[in-house]
């Protein structure tokens, strides 16, 4: 069980960290004075508007806004969690990573063993396709599927022999190692208390996770049996209600698609990749849930559900939509591409190619799907089916987050059923927990300590200009209590670079307004910087000194004194 991570851990990861390889790495950058420029990967553009800064240690794009360190950008470009950025980071630089002394923080428990056990049991199954003496048997019918022995190594496939103990003799046998095996869903217990290996003679698919760790695996049946395909049971790294098959490889890519297809089967993500579709993940053999869709829309802001056209198909597409609705956010897309009969992505791919995946206009949209399944369902020639039409469709367009879409929805709606309809008001919109509502843009002349926080953190090595600030009660407000933050950091480690200020305080209180005031530019030529900075904490000091007069005046008079300073510019911003 490991403790709370040590912050000053993190700020020397930030100051070892290059933010240029690690935005490089998945962003192009150039040169561009001081700083380096890109397309921004937050959103589309064609001309960059995406700058990092190596000096500050930050990156910012003046097209959307998007902004942070160098964790910032793996948890937000990577959708990796504040620790597992912390993690990737640390382990890209080789550095252990440190915790707190007193663990009194709440523990998170680090599934290190079981994450290493699956990579193990892995490549122990992809070595046994390419070795294993009966390999041939699964060679011929990976073959016979129409793969190639160049998509099964992208998908890492393996192949697990007949026998009781290809995996368990060689991933050990002693008795701790097997408790193992068991909790990682690969051995199976008998009542006598022996063990066996879960899969035997199957195809083996690995299911990893968006940041490429093996966590479960599907093996499917080489000839007829039954069930056709075996999964590894929920373990606690594995659930199949958030993982996505296929969700690693179309992230790995350098360009991310426009949209996410979702299909059903391993070997549909498999054949369509095969074929340059490299945009589809396959749920785990269970519905669509809220917890998926949320995963794809942290990546992408378009759904594309894959049914068979049957009955059965659009049942399940039905299930889809209602799943969908909640979350369809301003700027999300969901839509449907209904398979003809028989066919599912698998087979249509292998016979047509990727045409039908890739065209938008074979993808119905959300709106005419639910619109049409309505009207099927009501006869809106009469009036009696206009009403039945309203209390179908009333609590599903109720569902959708208030938006453009939800009032398109209702629009549509009320003229189908040619009369006005209320509906219940919008719920909360439930966005993806890294999803965090920007902050609006602080309006009108920045106050003096905005500004003097902006040009600190730009610029960390003015703190020392701040020494003359006298202490202050800082209890109720916020932004001197920022700024005095700030400054004590900076004392105590003058090293300190914009992307550590930041990260030393994400998660608390003073993260959203310290993103609120670095959305502001300085319309400051540089060379003025220091002088503006040190000109607004004189200017600071005075007030405070004032604040304090009236404060002694106001307890020896019972008459309350305006204590509001009119905002304060020390410079005129440059055009
Ligand atoms: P399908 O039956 O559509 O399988 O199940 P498929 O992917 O087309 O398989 P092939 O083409 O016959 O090899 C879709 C998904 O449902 C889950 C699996 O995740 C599968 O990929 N499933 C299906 C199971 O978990 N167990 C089963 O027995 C069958
Ligand atoms: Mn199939």
């Amino acid at each position: 069980m490991a403790g709370k991570i040590a912050q000053s851990f993190i700020d020397d990861l930030l100051t070892r960290a290059d933010i240029v390889e690690i935005v490089g790495r998945s962003v192009q950058l150039k040169k561009a004075g001081r700083d380096f420029q890109g397309l921004c990967p937050f959103h589309n553009e064609k001309s960059p508007s995406f700058t990092v800064s190596p000096e500050k240690q930050f990156y910012h794009c003046f097209g959307c806004g998007a902004h942070g360190s160098a964790l910032g950008f793996l948890m937000n470009h990577d959708s990796l969690s504040f620790v597992e950025a912390v993690e990737e980071l640390a382990g890209q630089l080789n550095l252990p990573v440190q915790y707190e002394a007193d663990a009194s923080a709440p523990a998170t428990p680090s599934h290190r063993g079981l994450y290493e056990l699956m990579h193990e049991a892995q490549l122990a199954y992809e070595r046994m396709l390419r070795e294993h003496p009966a390999r041939e048997r699964a060679v011929e019918y990976l073959k016979m599927r129409g793969l190639t022995g160049a998509i099964a190594k992208t998908f890492h496939l393996g192949y697990a022999p007949p026998g009781w103990d290809s995996l368990c003799s060689q991933l050990g046998t002693d008795p701790v190692r097997r408790q193992q095996l068991i909790e990682a869903g690969l051995a199976v217990q008998r009542d006598n208390g022996s063990f066996y290996d879960r899969f035997r003679d199957r195809v083996i698919f690995p299911i990893l996770d968006r940041r490429g760790r093996c966590v479960g695996f599907g093996g499917r049946v080489i000839d007829q049996g039954e069930p056709k395909y075996l999964n590894s049971p929920e373990t606690p790294i594995f659930h199949k209600r958030r993982e996505l098959y296929g969700l690693h490889h179309v992230l790995r890519r350098g360009t991310r698609p426009a949209r996410i297809l979702v299909v059903e089967g391993y070997m549909d993500v498999v054949a369509l990749a095969q074929h340059g579709v490299e945009n589809a993940v396959a749920t785990l053999g269970t519905a669509t849930t809220a917890e998926h869709l949320e995963q794809v829309f942290r990546y992408v802001s378009e759904v594309v559900f894959c049914f068979d056209g049957d009955k059965a198909g659009r049942r399940a597409a039905w299930r889809a939509l209602e799943t969908a609705l909640p979350l369809l956010t301003e700027g999300r897309k969901a839509g449907f591409l209904f398979l003809p009969q028989g066919d599912d992505p698998d087979s249509l791919v292998r016979r047509e190619g990727s045409a039908r995946f890739e065209a938008p206009e074979h993808t119905t949209p959300l709106s005419r799907f639910l619109f049409d399944e309505l009207s099927a369902r009501a006869d809106i020639s009469s009036m009696d089916g206009r009403a039945q039409l309203v209390g179908l469709a009333r609590p599903l367009i109720g569902k959708v987050p208030a938006g453009p879409f939800r009032q398109l929805l209702a629009q549509h709606l009320q003229s189908l059923a040619q009369t006005s309809v209320r509906l219940a008001p919008a719920p909360p919109a439930t966005a993806a927990p890294s999803a965090k509502p920007r902050p609006a843009a602080a309006r009108g002349v920045p106050s003096l300590i905005r500004r003097a926080i902006g040009l600190l953190v730009r610029r960390p090595n003015l703190a020392p200009l701040a020494r003359e600030l006298p202490a202050v009660n800082v209890a109720d407000d916020p932004e001197s209590a920022l700024l005095i933050t700030l400054l004590e950091r900076l004392e105590r480690n003058p090293l300190l670079n914009a992307g550590s200020l930041f990260e030393a305080l994400r998660e608390t209180a003073q993260e959203s307004l310290l993103e609120e005031i670095m959305a502001q530019p300085i319309l400051l030529a540089e060379d003025l910087w220091a002088s503006e900075f040190s000109g607004a904490i004189e200017q600071l000091a005075r007030q405070q000194q004032r604040q304090k007069f009236r404060r002694m005046v106001n307890e020896r008079t019972p008459r309350a004194v305006p204590e509001q300073e009119p905002p304060h510019t020390t410079g005129e911003p440059l055009e």
